[in-house]
C-alpha cells in the first residue's frame, strides 16, 4: 500500500491524449511540443517523447529539464531572460523566443547561434478571465505592433502566439486565427515557422480534430511555415488523480470530511481560478464537503456525493490532477507533499518520487 497523498499518473490514460496528438501531427504536419509549465513530471517522458516532438519552456530551468529529460526539439521562451542566464539558455535550446523586441535586441549577439523568434500579442484571446488573459489591457506578453515587428524581421525566423486559453471551441480558434492572419499575415509569409501556443483542447473526445488539422495544414501551406503547437493541459488532461485519505469527519450544518492533502498546497490552480475539484462518480445519497488540512479557511476541494457515509481511512480520488498541479505544489503549512506514482502500461504501480521532512527542511533555510 502506498501512503497517501499521492498523484497517480496513469500511462494508459495519458496514451489516449498522445494518440490524438499523433493523429494531429500526421494529419496536419504540425509539430507538437509539451509546455513544461503545465506538466513536468519527467518520469513519464519516456512515453510522451514517442508521440511528441519536444518541449517548450518558460525559464532557464525548464529549458534545461526539457533538453535533459525529454530531448527532441527544445524551445526556450521567457517573459524576460536575465543577462546571467542567456548563455545557458542558448546552450540548451534549438530555438529561442523573445517576449519583446528589446530582449531580442539586447541578446542579439548571445543568441546569434540559434534560431530566434518573437512572441506576438494579437490583442484578442479566448479568455474572459483577466488573470489568465494574455490579451488583457496593458499585457506584457508579446509585441502587438506589426510595423515594429516588421522592422526586426531580418533578425528572426519565426513567431509565437499564445492567445487560446482552455479553448474547446474550434470555431472560436478559427476566428482568432483569422484575426492573427488579418493583422500579421503579411509578415508570416516571410518567416519559416509559427507557434500557435497552447490552450487548445484538441484532445477532447468531441473536438473536431479533422477540421482543426485541415485549418492548421491550410495555414502552413498559405504562408509556407512549419506550424508548432505547445499543449500543456491538452496533452495530460484526465490522466492523473490526486489520491487522498479521509482523516476526520465533522458536521457543521453540512457534512465535512478533512483529507490528508490541501487544495492550496497540492491543487493550487483550482483555488486561484475558483474552480471546484472533480470526484467521480459523484453519485449517492451522502453529500460531503471535502476539505484540505491546511489552516486556510477556504481550503475546500468541493462538495460531492458518495454512496456511503465517509469515515477516517476512506480513500478519495480527486480527478484531473495532472496539469498545473505538480508544478505548483508547495510546502504551505508543512503538509506532506504528495508522492508521485506512475501506473505503468503493464498495470504495475511505481512510486517514482516520495517527499520527506528532509525535503521540507531543504526547501527553506
Ligand atoms: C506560451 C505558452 N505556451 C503554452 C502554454 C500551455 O497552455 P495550456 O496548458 O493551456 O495548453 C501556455 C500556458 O500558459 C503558454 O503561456
Amino acid at each position: 500500500m502506498i501512503q497517501t497523498p499521492f498523484y497517480l499518473i496513469d500511462k494508459a490514460a495519458l496514451l489516449r491524449n498522445l494518440r490524438r496528438i499523433e493523429q494531429l501531427r500526421a494529419q496536419s504536419g504540425a509539430k507538437v511540443l509539451l509546455a513544461l509549465k503545465c506538466f513536468a513530471a519527467w518520469s513519464v517522458f519516456d512515453l510522451m517523447r514517442e508521440h511528441m516532438d519536444g518541449t517548450t519552456s518558460s525559464s532557464l530551468y525548464e529549458v534545461k529539464l526539457g533538453r535533459e529529460k525529454f530531448g527532441g526539439e527544445t524551445h526556450a521562451y521567457s517573459v524576460a531572460f536575465a543577462d546571467h542566464e542567456i548563455d545557458e539558455v542558448v546552450a540548451n535550446a534549438d530555438k529561442i523566443i523573445f517576449n519583446s523586441i528589446s530582449q531580442l535586441e539586447r541578446f542579439s549577439d548571445s543568441a546569434a547561434g540559434i534560431a530566434r523568434g518573437l512572441r506576438l500579442n494579437p490583442q484578442v484571446s479566448s479568455s474572459s478571465f483577466d488573470l489568465a488573459d494574455p490579451a488583457r489591457p496593458f499585457s506584457r506578453l508579446g509585441e502587438w505592433d506589426a510595423a515594429k515587428v516588421e522592422a526586426v524581421l531580418p533578425q528572426i525566423t519565426g513567431l509565437m502566439i499564445h492567445n487560446n486559453c482552455e479553448n474547446a471551441d474550434f470555431a472560436l480558434f478559427d476566428r482568432l486565427l483569422g484575426v492573427v492572419e488579418e493583422k500579421f499575415g503579411h509578415l508570416l509569409a516571410r518567416l519559416d515557422w509559427v507557434s500557435l501556443g497552447g490552450g487548445i483542447h484538441f484532445t477532447g473526445e468531441d473536438y473536431p480534430l479533422d477540421a482543426f488539422c485541415d485549418r492548421l495544414a491550410a495555414f502552413a501551406r498559405r504562408y509556407g511555415v512549419q506550424v508548432y503547437l505547445e499543449p500543456g493541459e491538452a496533452a495530460v488532461t484526465d490522466s492523473t488523480t490526486l489520491e487522498v485519505t479521509v482523516l476526520d469527519t465533522l458536521y457543521n450544518g453540512k457534512n465535512l470530511a478533512v483529507v490528508d492533502s490541501s487544495i492550496e498546497a497540492h491543487m493550487l490552480d483550482l483555488l486561484i481560478y475558483r474552480h471546484g475539484a472533480t470526484v467521480l462518480p459523484d453519485a449517492g445519497p451522502n453529500i460531503y464537503m471535502i476539505c484540505g488540512k491546511s489552516c486556510l479557511a477556504g481550503d475546500v476541494f468541493g462538495e460531492f456525493r458518495f454512496e456511503r457515509e465517509l469515515k477516517p481511512g476512506d480513500r478519495i480520488s480527486i480527478q484531473d490532477a495532472a496539469g498545473y498541479t505538480m508544478v505548483k505544489k508547495n510546502w504551505f503549512n508543512g503538509v506532506n507533499m504528495p508522492s508521485i506514482v506512475v501506473h505503468e502500461l503493464d498495470g504495475t504501480l511505481k512510486a517514482v518520487r516520495t517527499f520527506s521532512y528532509d525535503d521540507y527542511v531543504a526547501s527553506l533555510s
